[in-house]
């Protein structure tokens, strides 16, 4: 029998829980109307080698001319936010300096447009479209994008503040500092250690900043969104369980360590020290600027071992025995309650938690009949059920958003792994909600 409804309604969460969809500028806007500027994700994806046949948000899911028909659809899953982010690039094309007006009056637009239709915009002003004139300058690399991004929160907030529910700085830290600068995945596509560990200290310190330019205009509801994956050793050898340790305090620990304790984790700084900024540990006063919420973006699991390098931070993944999406990810439900209930132990203590990503990759079948994503709803299920445990436990859990609206830019991967409630035909741009859209639909209708 397929799945074709969501197991949980409105009753099963508080009355104030809310649900949402999120997606990002560079995925879904398209960057090359509206004065937008380039970002390094332009020219990252114009260097053979590193994105799916060469393709970028150029024009990915139009969203900046469709904004309306798709903040329709977001109404008509029957959801109450819609997580959006910013575009550097499209609000300051240099960077800094000038304003591109027609940029700050898109959001404009587009805040209100969610507001007559009763969604909160909660805002993310980085989800990793840096302008090219400050990649120029060394990005995230220099010191400095603290006070460059600082300026563009101050920027744009002034603009949308007033009316946005919340505001997060970055989106997913570990991607901007270790997937970016380490694993040389996602743009600026480094690999070198003395990069990742100032691009992993700097967007902590341009958290900090722009947290405190924010609330300087006396906005209320400031956070910040970490990803996590669940770190299992590959087998029950020293090697692999130090291995598993350390992959937990680089991707899991570093970010909340320092934004909630003022310091990093020891085993991390231990490999990183010598290629920190000099002057490092007098950041954390501006790093730990008190924060209202934190977001826990979820997809997976992974098996550690040892890489046998020698090196740090010397380890690996090897493929686990899980069911897998369309990504090659683990289906790992039990790692999303973990991820709760341990931030909110360890580090937030009290101060509200959302979901702000948990969602996966499928190959949907399109037919006359609709989108069929049976895989996708199952999934929900499982998820929504973990979330529903920790906040049964007295967690306090405000709210679920999926990854993603629609099927959009997935980065490196291109336009072929779809992660949307709306399916997206990316040759004529038509959209066409999913099972899964219904199912919301249904499970939300009040
Ligand atoms: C997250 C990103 C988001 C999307 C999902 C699948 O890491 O924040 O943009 O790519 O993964």
């Amino acid at each position: 029998m397929q799945t074709k409804e969501l197991a949980f309604g409105r009753g099963d969460f508080p009355e104030d829980f809310v649900f949402g969809a999120a997606a990002s500028s560079y995925q879904i806007e398209g960057c090359r109307f509206g004065g937008c500027g380039l970002s390094h994700w332009d020219t990252f994806a114009a260097t053979p080698g590193n994105t799916v046949r060469f393709e970028d948000g150029a024009t990915a899911c139009d969203h900046y001319h469709r904004w309306e028909e798709d903040l329709d659809l977001m109404r008509g899953a029957n959801l109450d936010c819609y997580r959006f982010s910013i575009s550097w690039a499209r609000v300051l094309p240099e960077g800094r300096g000038a304003p591109n007006v027609a940029g700050l009056d898109f959001y404009d637009r587009l805040v209100d447009g969610m507001l007559e239709r009763g969604l909160k915009p909660f805002a993310t002003l980085y989800h990793w479209d840096l302008p090219v004139a400050l990649a120029d300058l060394g990005g995230w690399r220099n010191r400095d994008i603290a006070q460059w991004f600082a300026d563009y929160a101050d920027l744009a907030m002034k603009r949308l503040g007033d009316r946005v529910a919340s505001a997060a700085t970055i989106n997913e830290p570990w991607c901007v500092s270790w997937l970016s600068h380490f694993h040389g995945e996602h743009a600026p596509g480094l690999r070198d250690i003395r990069a990742t560990a100032r691009a992993a200290h700097h967007v902590l310190l341009a958290h900090g900043r722009a947290t405190e330019a924010m609330r300087a205009l006396g906005m209320k509801n400031l956070g910040l969104v970490t990803n996590f994956e669940y770190a299992e050793p590959a087998d029950g050898s020293p090697q692999a369980q130090k291995a598993a340790r350390l992959y937990d305090g680089i991707y899991n620990r570093w970010f909340l360590s320092a934004v909630f304790q003022r310091s990093y984790p020891q085993d991390v700084l231990e490999g990183l020290l010598p290629h920190m900024p000099e002057g490092f540990e007098k950041d954390f006063d501006i790093i730990a600027a008190p924060v209202d919420w934190l977001g826990i973006n979820y997809y997976t699991r992974k098996l550690i071992t040892a890489d046998g390098s020698g090196r740090f931070p010397g380890f690996k993944d090897v493929p686990g025995p899980l069911p897998k999406t369309q990504m090659g990810w683990e289906v790992y439900p039990e790692g999303l309650y973990h991820f709760i209930e341990w931030t909110h132990r360890n580090y937030t203590k009290g101060l509200p938690i959302y979901v702000t990503e948990n969602g996966m990759a499928s190959a949907d079948r399109v037919s006359a009949g609709g989108v069929e994503d049976a895989d996708r709803i199952a999934f929900l299920n499982q998820h929504l059920a973990q979330a529903k445990r920790a906040l049964d436990q007295g967690v306090p859990l405000k709210g679920y958003i999926v990854w993603s609206l629609l099927d959009n830019y997935e980065w490196a991967l291109g336009y072929e792994k779809r992660f949307g409630l709306v399916h997206v035909d990316f040759e004529t741009l038509e959209r066409t909600p999913k099972a899964s859209w219904h199912a919301f639909a249904d499970a939300l209708r009040r």
